[in-house]
């Protein structure tokens, strides 16, 4: 696994809405089997640097490789747009994401939602999808919502249906955005029992989270990103443990709950 090239990996990537630099020169990698966890304050750049990383977002310098293959680009600077449509298509359909707002289509039932992109994206077998998506239902534990609506389920019921739907496209690496910030306690806990299954499970995964107990408890790496910089990055147990920059303390002794030490 050692020889192995990440799943994807971010070099040098600078990205600016206009005039407003977002990301300065962003360094990230998540190898094969492997949990990044990114936190950092609002605005610090975490979902433009996810979106940057499956080309949601467009960016102007740097490079974005997937499983060690550079994006081909065209045109520079404000100008440089992906090259190579089938390329972004193939690199987009192996990184799936979950969002904070589940983004379920509420005119579909969960079965529905689950087999959408795996049948019209990927163009597979409708029948094995459909076998594929009850099983990664009920490996969240809402096999028996299969026919209900998005409306019908918990807000924690309904993003694991979400992660179901991102499992169903089979995809090289997850990438997480804030996956349990639009939920009660109660339920964000449902959730992260979901994503530490599948952090145990040896899944690729980039989770960014104000969570930082399950930053701690989920992730190989993790990243604190400052201003669109990464101000300080290490073994989980270091950075909660013993946080180097006074940017990581301060922004540690606002986040509850803290981890407990490893
Ligand atoms: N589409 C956009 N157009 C212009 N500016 C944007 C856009 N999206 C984000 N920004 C700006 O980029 C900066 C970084 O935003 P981003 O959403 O990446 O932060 P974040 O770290 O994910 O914050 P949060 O924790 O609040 O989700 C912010 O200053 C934000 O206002
Ligand atoms: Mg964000």
């Amino acid at each position: 696994m050692s020889e192995t090239k990440p799943v994807i990996e971010i070099r040098d990537l600078h990205k600016s809405y206009g005039a407003l630099e977002v990301l300065k020169g962003v360094d990230i990698s998540a190898p094969a089997g492997h949990v990044v966890s990114m936190i950092g304050s609002s605005g610090s750049g975490k979902s433009t640097l996810l979106r940057c990383c499956n080309l949601l977002e467009d960016s102007q310098q740097g490079e974005v490789l997937f499983e060690g293959e550079p994006v081909k680009w065209k045109g520079q600077g404000l100008d440089r747009r992906p090259a190579d449509p089938r390329q972004v298509t193939r690199i987009r359909t192996n990184l799936a994401m979950v969002f904070q707002q589940f983004n379920l289509w509420s005119h579909m039932t969960i079965l529905q939602n689950v087999m959408e992109a795996p049948v019209t994206v990927l163009g597979r077998d409708r029948a094995e999808v459909e076998a594929k998506a009850r099983e990664y239902l009920e490996k969240v534990g809402i096999g028996d919502k299969a026919e209900a609506w998005p409306a019908q389920l918990s807000g924690g019921q309904q993003q694991r249906a979400a992660i179901a739907r991102a499992l169903c496209m089979e995809p090289r690496a997850l990438l997480f955005d804030e996956p349990t910030s639009a939920l009660d306690p109660e339920l964000e806990q449902e959730v992260v029992r979901v994503i530490k299954d599948l952090a145990e499970e040896g899944r690729t995964m980039i989770i960014v989270t104000h969570d930082m107990r399950m930053a701690h408890d989920v992730a190989d790496h993790v990243v604190f990103l400052h201003q669109g910089l990464i101000e300080e990055q290490g073994p989980p147990a270091e950075l909660f443990g013993n946080p180097k920059s006074e940017r990581l303390r301060q922004f540690l002794s606002h986040s509850a709950p803290q981890p407990q030490p490893a």
